[in-house]
């Protein structure tokens, strides 16, 4: 598939077949993370990839209750609403977790030192494009809290976790979805 077809049509889906995912395209999918570009080529990421459908269970717990924590937080009635069934009816979940350690030459600049962070997703936005062109379906989801993922996985102290992909073949094509106009986004300046 050409890179701008799959830029333009891929799109966030939260309803998975059970259907699994092929050992070669999840191969291609993990090996386009590891050419995403990162700051000082320190690829600070670390990929861990979930099939464990026990591991999936009790990360959807465990996000339920995060949500219900963003919910009495933010009072938004979706937040209560908003189902987690995804992140056991895909079969794979990748989380992506980076060093802050390495994160360049910003670490010495004021209010920044998130060299990693954008690094690691440069890395998720490649895995999702990937996936897209392979025929998959992802989410990028982020309604979680880093600790308690960290526990979960027996993630090393010294990472945090940047993103999670949900990885696999959705039920039904994604809902049409808009971009605001370029002209809304662009400034030329000169
Ligand atoms: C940094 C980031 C975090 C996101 N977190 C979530 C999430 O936790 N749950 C979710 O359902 N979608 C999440 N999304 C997906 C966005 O909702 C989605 O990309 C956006 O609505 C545009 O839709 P599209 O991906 O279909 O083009 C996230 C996207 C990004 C870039």
């Amino acid at each position: 598939m050409d890179i701008f077809q799959s830029i333009k049509e891929r799109r966030s889906y939260r309803s998975y077949l059970g259907k699994p995912v092929e050992e070669e395209k999840l191969h291609t999918i993990l090996e386009a993370g590891q050419w995403a570009p990162s700051v000082m080529n320190l690829q600070p990421w670390k990929f861990f990839v979930i099939k464990s459908q026990d591991v999936k269970s009790q990360l959807k717990a465990a996000c339920y209750e995060t949500l219900q924590k963003i919910y009495q937080a933010s009072g938004w009635k979706w937040v209560n609403k908003f189902s987690l069934e995804f992140l056991t009816e895909a079969p794979i979940i990748i989380v992506v977790a980076g060093d802050p350690k390495k994160t360049g030459a910003d670490q010495f600049l004021p209010g920044r030192g998130m060299g990693y962070a954008f690094s690691c997703c440069a890395a998720v936005q490649n895995m999702h494009l990937a996936a897209y062109a392979l025929g998959l379906g992802t989410l990028w989801f982020t309604l979680y809290e880093t600790d308690r993922v960290k526990e979960l996985l027996n993630i090393p102290a010294e990472l945090d976790v940047v993103s999670m992909i949900v990885l696999g073949y959705p039920t039904e094509p994604a809902a049409l979805i808009k971009r605001k106009p370029l002209e809304e986004m662009v400034t030329v300046i000169g």
